[in-house]
């Protein structure tokens, strides 16, 4: 025959794929976590106590929530060793390209003394990366452009330090805006998890073998910054700024269009949804308080962007296919306004996705799991005799 072998999906073990961390609905555009609907969770809670609930699967009490929030301050600095790696870098590297170095290099850290298979060790994983990601993401941005580390302060919220660590500097008092920090902690929340994408697999997958969890999540890292998926909201901004005009949108929507034209527009479409994605109805109105708030209402890029929206949601080509605004179509606006350089947007998604990526690993590894081993449709030529 055509030397196809019958695909059996026995082989994919279930314990990878089943999860009750989140839930999304593609074709309602609905996404849950632990049951809680993203916009509510969106408008009450907070990046840290969502962070809470993906690992736990339930939200904290008031008590449980302040324990947790003095676990991660306790844990923001990195190891001074770790400054080191930076000077191996050019100063102009990606700073992807340092957080999967960086992020795998804390597997030599914290490693000999790590059994993976008791809980409270992998909640201490859990809570060293949700702690230190920020402390290494400021660090990324402060050597691009020359200027020190600054270490954590325990006297901020964790989207504050954050802001603190990335534009403080030693010569003045730095205190981010509350309308800043409230936009970055929700930048934050919307990215936490989105159930068993291409970099949650992957670190699923990566940990199914038993291997370290810090270099898991430098595998979801990698995964990650692809323009196909975390590295859109990178190539949104790029494509705005290439549009530069809401005369040009025609142009470049009608480039989406053309089959023979790789361009895709950023930010649109989705391997789920088939419907508005529900992060992206609530990034929406966030970029509006915060340009709003920031009085650059009339922000140039947000009204391409709103235009750009209006003429895909109404052309048949992207409606035929459903094609939405996703999570990363207004993310970039926000950030960008927040003062947050372009090349660090992924970081930035990476820095809060990762409580997505080891609430799933450490759910992977809560139960009697096996080696995930995906097959494949072999499509290659039939068993043949070396010639004689
Ligand atoms: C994220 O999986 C997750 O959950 C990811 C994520 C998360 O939180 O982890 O949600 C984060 O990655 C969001 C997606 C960010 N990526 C982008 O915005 C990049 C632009 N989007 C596309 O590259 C694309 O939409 C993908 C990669 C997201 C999905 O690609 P698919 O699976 O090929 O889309 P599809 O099968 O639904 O496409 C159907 C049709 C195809 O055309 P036809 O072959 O039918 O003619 O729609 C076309 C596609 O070519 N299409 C687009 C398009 N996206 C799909 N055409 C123009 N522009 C686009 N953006």
């Amino acid at each position: 025959g055509s030397g196809r072998f019958t695909y059996d999906p026995g082989f994919v073990s279930t314990a990878a794929c089943e999860s009750k961390i989140t839930y999304i609905d593609g074709g309602a555009g609905v996404l849950l976590h632990g049951g809680y609907p993203i916009e509510q969770l969106a408008e009450h809670s907070d990046y840290l106590e969502v962070c809470y609930l993906l690992l736990n699967g339930e939200l904290p009490t008031p008590e449980e929530k302040d324990k947790f929030v003095n676990i991660v301050k306790n844990h923001t600095m990195v190891h001074e060793q770790m400054n080191h790696f930076f000077n191996g870098f050019r100063r102009d590297a990606h700073p992807m390209a340092i957080m999967v170095a960086c992020v795998g290099a804390l597997s030599a850290f914290y490693h000999d003394s790590l059994d993976i298979d008791n809980a409270h060790h992998r909640e201490v994983c859990a809570y060293r990366l949700v702690a230190k990601m920020p402390t290494i993401a400021a660090m990324c941005y402060k050597y691009s452009i020359g200027q020190p580390f600054q270490y954590p302060r325990n006297d901020l919220s964790y989207a504050e330090n954050f802001l603190h660590m990335m534009f403080g500097t030693p010569c003045a008092e730095y205190k981010p805006s509350p309308v800043l920090a409230k936009a970055m902690d929700k930048i934050f929340l919307l990215h936490a998890d989105h159930e068993q994408n291409a970099s949650t697999s992957t670190v699923r997958l990566a940990g199914s073998s038993g291997a370290n969890p810090f270099a898991c999540i430098a595998s979801g890292i990698a995964a990650l910054w692809g323009p196909a998926h975390g590295g859109a909201n990178e190539a949104v901004l790029t494509m705005l700024e290439e549009i530069g005009d809401e005369s040009k949108i025609e142009e470049f929507v009608a480039r989406a269009k053309d089959p023979n034209d790789s361009f895709r527009l950023m930010g649109f479409g989705h391997r789920v949804y088939r419907n508005f994605d529900p992060r992206a109805k609530v990034m929406k109105k966030t970029c509006d308080e915060v340009l709003h708030e920031l009085g650059i209402d009339d922000d140039p890029l947000l009204k391409i962007a709103k235009r750009l929206e209006q003429i895909a949601l109404e052309d048949e080509y992207f409606v035929q296919r459903k094609l939405y605004p996703n999570v990363d179509f207004y993310s970039g606006i926000i950030l960008k306004a927040i003062g947050i350089p372009t090349t660090m947007f992924t970081v930035i998604f990476a820095l809060s996705r990762t409580i997505g990526w080891i609430s799933h690993w450490n759910e992977f590894h809560s139960s009697p799991n096996k080696i995930g081993r995906p097959r494949q449709l072999y499509t290659g030529p039939s068993k043949r005799d070396y010639p004689e």
